[in-house]
């Protein structure tokens, strides 16, 4: 449907935003509930970041997410932040109150999880140790969650140990740091396995780990989607473990936004996959 004066406009700031795959998402969205929004990409350079921000209620947003490389920046430029943002240290999600004030979140661990609910409904965080490669931005939202959610441990295993020290220090609670060169023996008896790495992503290097030691219970899980069946996705569905990839933690993490914005409660349904990945494969 075409757009009123009275739209709601939301967008997504990044710097590259071209990549982004959440204008096609949402524009999904806003056409099958026959919503008159619009949610546009929003090139915004580093240094605008906060003036960008600081527009949004002045341009009548309803709020706007924000990706790489403006997620630590948006924690300091909006007027409150949720627990979780803070315990992450990002805000992806900001919502222009009717007051006109800027509330960040952050969605990303919440859409781990809800990708994994949906995906391996048999699969419990309190079930065993969780096992987290890399601690980049991501490792963050993602071990919150699976402490949030009961997971008894969470080991961080990574190139640099110094920055899964440093996240554990941040973070607080039951989490092990270890490096890399540690990453068999991280996996005897975890109920999960989460590669938030590049490493396994199209043009990236090979992530080079021995599956060996993992439980044939545990869950793998992969944040790439670039291809969505990673090398680490195959090996372990070839071993018997199961499996459930990236695509959707990026579908579910947008769906507080596209709520809170439009007033809808969206769903993630096949027909949405399809949509994303089309724009993924052209
Ligand atoms: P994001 O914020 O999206 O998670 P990031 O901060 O760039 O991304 O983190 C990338 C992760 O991939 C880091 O854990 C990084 O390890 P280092 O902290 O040691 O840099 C990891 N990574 C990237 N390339 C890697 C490689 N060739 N070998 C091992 N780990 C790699």
């Amino acid at each position: 449907m075409g757009l009123s004066g009275n739209a709601v406009v939301a967008g997504v700031m990044g710097w590259p935003v071209g990549h982004s795959l959440s204008p096609r998402l949402h524009g999904f969205w806003l056409a099958r509930y026959g919503i008159d929004g619009a949610y546009v990409p929003l090139p915004v350079a580093p240094d605008n970041v906060a003036q960008a921000i600081a527009a949004l209620p002045k341009l009548g947003f309803a709020g706007a997410n924000v990706t790489v490389p403006h997620k630590q920046a948006a924690l300091e430029a909006v007027d409150r932040v949720d627990g979780t943002a803070g315990r992450i240290g990002a805000v992806n999600t900001i919502i222009v109150e009717a007051d006109g004030t800027l509330s960040g979140g952050n969605t990303d661990g919440y859409g781990f999880m809800e990708n994994l609910a949906a995906g391996a409904e048999d699969w419990r965080a309190d079930a065993g140790p969780a096992v987290v490669l890399g601690a980049g931005g991501a490792a963050r939202a993602i071990v919150v969650a699976l402490l949030d959610a009961g997971a008894p441990e969470v080991r961080v295993v990574n190139r640099t140990v110094s920055k899964a020290e440093g996240l554990a220090a941040d973070i607080g609670g039951a989490i092990r740091a270890a490096p890399l060169t540690e990453a068999a023996a991280a996996l005897a008896d975890a109920g999960l396995l989460v590669n938030t790495t590049t490493l396994g992503m199209q043009g990236h290097g090979e992530l080079d780990i021995d599956l060996t030691p993992l439980p044939p219970a545990a869950l793998v899980t992969d944040i790439v989607y670039t291809p969505l069946r990673t090398d680490l996705l195959n090996a372990a569905a070839a071993r018997g473990n199961a499996t459930v990839d990236g695509l959707g933690m990026l579908l579910h993490q947008a769906r507080p936004g596209f709520a809170a914005w439009f007033g809808r409660e969206p769903e993630v349904t096949p027909e949405l996959r399809d949509h994303v990945l089309a724009q993924l494969e052209g």
